[in-house]
């Protein structure tokens, strides 16, 4: 890795309520959005994830990495378009935002109203990036109608196949839903990105990449990596539950699960499952963020030749991701390659 951009917790506000919302969420998530809807995240919060983004970017620096950062907004201004509005949730994770495919950035077509200006914190770099050469793709700007939104849209009985919050009104995506792998993306569909957006990216990247819909037994799915991630050629973390066909193009792979996450009951996680522990972020193949305290997954790096760097992140993990999420790697040494 050679350039990265790592986010910012600033301005951090609960949306307005929505029913997009809902559907990723747990029961007991979707009451604290609804009671705190239009208020900031609490101060301490922000300002202790604040320090570890911080740290984060210190230790990437010292790795040789150059780090990218935001301009916060302020996310309580109100916005819309025709039929809605709404104020904005944060810039803490540009991996939601950004798909970077060689010299390609991808700017989501987000399905949250919430979201929908979320970019806008990394326009500066997004200019600076094209002025440099870069290719800068925004695809069909979505309207959010309420079309996209299924109508009194409830949690599918378990074991009943997945049901989207979201209709095929128009293409919409989360980068996060994304994985690649040199030649391959792997992307799962979700609440947030529908079979058009899936299309739209596997016709906007042509016959260079092969795009995989995998098929994953997340029962609030919204964004791929902490349920399947590749980390190194060769070598596949997945979530214990949530991949119950490991796909086979992964066949001659080493394949092993993410262990438990030790994340202690009641540390607030508003909006994030515990297995954020395996949102790890891989500066090469020898060099993996792991959390300060998550020990076994320590042990799992180093048992597989992987050297774990520790960095402080449970305050940030409260806001929903870890260093995969708070991150995108802009710039990676090495050449295009098919990994399988
Ligand atoms: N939906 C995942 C879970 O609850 C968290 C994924 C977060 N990823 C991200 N890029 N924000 O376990």
């Amino acid at each position: 890795m050679e350039e990265v951009i790592v986010g910012a917790v600033d301005g951090a506000h609960f949306p307005p309520w929505h029913i997009a919302m809902a559907a990723p969420l747990s029961p007991e998530q979707r009451s604290v959005f609804q009671e705190r809807a239009g208020r900031p995240f609490p101060a301490d919060e922000i300002a202790a994830a604040r320090d570890e983004l911080d740290q984060l970017a210190d230790i990437l620096e010292g790795e040789g990495i150059r780090v990218r950062r935001p301009e916060p907004r302020d996310h309580s201004q109100s916005y819309g378009a025709p039929g809605w509005s709404s104020t904005g949730l944060y810039d803490a994770m540009p991996r939601d935002l950004l798909l970077v495919v060689g010299d390609d950035v991808i700017e989501a077509p987000m399905a949250w109203r919430s979201r929908y200006h979320a970019v806008s914190a990394y326009r500066p770099l997004l200019k600076e990036y094209f002025r440099k050469g870069a290719r800068w793709t925004s695809p069909p700007k979505p309207e959010l109608p309420d079309e996209l939104y299924v109508t009194g849209w409830t949690d599918q009985p378990e074991g009943e196949p997945f049901r989207s919050v979201i209709t095929e009104f128009e293409p919409t995506f989360d980068a996060a839903d994304f994985i690649r792998c040199g030649r391959d993306i792997f992307v799962q569909r979700s609440h947030v990105t529908n079979a058009m957006g899936i299309e739209w990216v596997r016709r906007h990247l042509g016959c260079d990449y092969q795009v995989h819909e995998v098929q994953l037994a997340d029962d609030h799915p919204m964004h791929i990596d902490a349920s399947l991630m590749p980390l190194a050629p060769g070598k596949l973390l997945i979530h214990p539950d949530r991949v119950p066909e490991v796909p086979k193009i992964f066949k001659d792979w080493e394949v092993r699960v993410a262990p438990r996450p030790v994340i202690p009951d009641g540390h607030p996680l508003y909006m994030t499952s515990k297995w954020i522990n395996m949102n790890v972020l891989m500066i090469d193949e020898d060099r993996m963020l792991v959390e300060a305290e998550d020990e076994p997954m320590r042990r799992l790096a180093e048992g597989w030749g992987i050297t774990a760097i520790p960095c402080p992140f449970r305050s940030f993990n409260t806001f929903g991701g870890s260093f995969h999420c708070a991150t995108v790697d802009v710039r990676r040494r090495g050449s295009l390659d098919s990994y399988f």
